[in-house]
């Protein structure tokens, strides 16, 4: 048919989800596009956020980021069949695909970070949010909300698909926070109940309505 789009084979599809997920990763300022989200000004807070990769981040940095870690969820980890092993996340931390959002404040205090990833789900590029922590002392004033927009922004602009994260059942807060505040839905990885596990892993799809939806 003359004009028509040919479908692309399944073979296509993967070259091009690892294409796009490759042009992600190679990016070197994921916030360049996005000036008006690195400022959060609001409940009396005065934050900065900026873009890191695990080779940029220095090694205070890192420290701050892990304590700020392990301060809210070791005890999630040590309820649950995980256990939580202190080399272990700081591998996590630390592997060359891993990727920040920082938050800072007015002294350049670290008191928050997202750790992503770019990566391949079932064939399809996607963003997936390993971490979001906020400071307890800043936690419910929306800071959480403003980098989950951001990592929106980001997987819109890189052209992927959805954004992908794992929750622990019993972290009650964080369940409220994805899913009845951001409107996460289970992802079709996501175990049955039947299976017992210990986490859910959720997901949001990235679409212009998704983004047209988000206020800074
Ligand atoms: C969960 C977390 C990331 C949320 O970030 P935050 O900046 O505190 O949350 P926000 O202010 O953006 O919250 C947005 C909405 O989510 C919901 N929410 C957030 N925290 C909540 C809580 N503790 N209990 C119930 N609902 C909550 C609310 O609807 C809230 O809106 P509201 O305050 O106007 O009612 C943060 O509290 C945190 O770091 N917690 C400890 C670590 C953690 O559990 N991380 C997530 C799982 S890995």
């Amino acid at each position: 048919m003359p004009g028509a789009k040919r479908r692309l084979t399944r073979k296509e599809k993967i070259t091009q989800s690892a294409a796009i997920v490759d042009s992600a990763k190679k990016a070197t300022d994921l916030l360049s596009f996005l000036p008006e989200w690195t400022t959060y000004k609001k409940h009396d807070l005065d934050l900065k956020v900026e873009y890191k990769s695990a080779p940029d981040l220095s090694s205070e940095d890192t420290k701050t980021i892990f304590d700020l870690l392990k301060i809210n969820m070791e005890s999630f980890y040590n309820k649950s069949d995980w256990g939580w092993e202190d080399n272990f996340k700081l591998e996590e931390l630390t592997h060359k695909d891993a990727r920040f959002l920082i938050v800072r404040d007015s002294t350049d205090k670290i008191v928050g970070f997202s750790h992503f990833r770019f990566d391949m789900e079932s064939n399809y590029p996607i963003l997936y949010c390993y971490e979001l922590q906020i400071e307890n002392a800043i936690q419910r004033k929306g800071i959480g909300k403003h980098l989950m927009s951001i990592l929106t922004l980001i997987a819109y602009k890189f052209k992927l698909v959805k954004i992908l994260l794992t929750v622990f059942k019993d972290n009650t807060a964080g369940l409220n926070f994805y899913r009845n505040s951001l409107h996460f839905g289970r992802d079709e990885s996501c175990p049955y109940d039947e299976e017992g596990k210990c986490y859910l892993i959720l997901r949001k799809s990235v679409d212009k309505t998704e983004i047209s939806n988000l206020k800074c």
